[in-house]
């Protein structure tokens, strides 16, 4: 992969997700055979700078550098000069007089990485901006699934939840059609924003519509001050309406597989049967995370760490 940062997926090529997706497939299978100690980053920096929480990412980011040998460093947002006023582009420039070589950034307004990545040096990869991408996110998702099905093309991917407010909805469904695959989605119209189809997406009308012979069936975080702004009526009535639980699933392809990003809100977006049955990857994606982002870490500084 011939770039320099890691913005989003909707300028990626097939050729070039296909690429992270091989080598996140490498590293996953290595982690799984124990085999932590790789080499690519080794003298190298990482930053993770996130201006909103997280738990999968920034860990998984920070593991993942480590794990390749590289020395990281996690900015604490609430208690670095960000609170005296300093700007993002300042903080780079900073971070970029340190000789850092790699910036992993959350940032809850969209483009914020874009304007990093145009003023360091440094490698940026973004960890989630605001509504509009979480690219690492939909690699680990597509990574869960072509490790399981072998691969992506010709796969039907249901999506359901907030997809209006949904950076992981959008980068899902920019690598998955790229790659071949059918995105069809679904949410409660308040939560289902104007423009996918045009990008792709097969936008549904009920959940029945939307699983109806998926391969895979996305669960989408609910953020509950949604339900406060009134874009529905209740927990309860969400759950009951839009969730997905055991009978709604047998509408799906026997055996399909069952995806959340994290953090779940038990028995809204997804029952706890379904959470926790069979078919349930999620717990298989946090380490397709962290074996992705080896990866995106990996390519992007010049090597791929085999
Ligand atoms: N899926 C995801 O981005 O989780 P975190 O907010 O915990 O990083």
């Amino acid at each position: 992969m011939n770039r320099k940062d890691l913005l989003g997926l909707y300028g990626l090529s097939a050729e070039e997700i296909a690429e992270i997706l091989d080598l996140g497939l490498f590293f996953k299978s290595a982690l799984k055979r124990g085999e932590k100690e790789h080499g690519a980053l080794k003298g190298k920096s990482v930053v993770t700078l996130f201006y909103e929480n997280s738990t999968r990412t920034r860990t998984s980011f920070e593991l993942a550098a480590k794990f390749l040998g590289a020395q990281v460093v996690n900015i604490s947002v609430a208690t670095s000069s960000v609170q005296k006023g300093e700007t993002l582009v300042d903080t780079g420039k900073t971070l970029d007089a340190m000789k850092n070589d790699v910036i992993v950034i959350r940032h809850p307004m969209g483009g914020a990485p874009k304007l990093l990545a145009e003023t360091v040096r440094a490698h940026v990869v973004n960890g989630g901006d605001g509504m509009n991408e979480h690219p690492t996110q939909a690699l680990l998702d597509m990574l869960t699934l072509k490790e399981h099905f072998g691969r992506l093309s010709g796969l039907t991917v249901a999506i359901l939840g907030d997809i209006r407010h949904s950076r992981v909805a959008r980068s899902n469904l920019y690598g998955l059609t790229r790659s071949g695959a059918q995105v069809r989605m679904f949410a409660p119209a308040t939560l289902m924003p104007e423009g996918l189809a045009r990008e792709g997406a097969v936008i549904c009308r009920s959940r029945e519509e939307a699983l109806r012979g998926a391969d895979a069936v996305m669960g989408l975080r609910i953020q509950l001050e949604r339900q406060k702004a009134g874009n529905f009526p209740s927990l309860g009535e969400y759950a009951k309406y839009y969730g997905v639980d055991e009978q709604i699933l047998s509408e799906a392809k026997k055996g399909a597989l069952i995806l959340h990003p994290g953090p779940v809100n038990r028995g809204v977006e997804l029952t706890s049967g379904v959470i926790d049955g069979a078919q349930s990857r999620i717990e298989d994606q946090v380490l397709s995370g962290l074996s992705v982002r080896m990866a995106v870490l990996s390519l992007l500084s010049g090597g791929e760490g085999k």
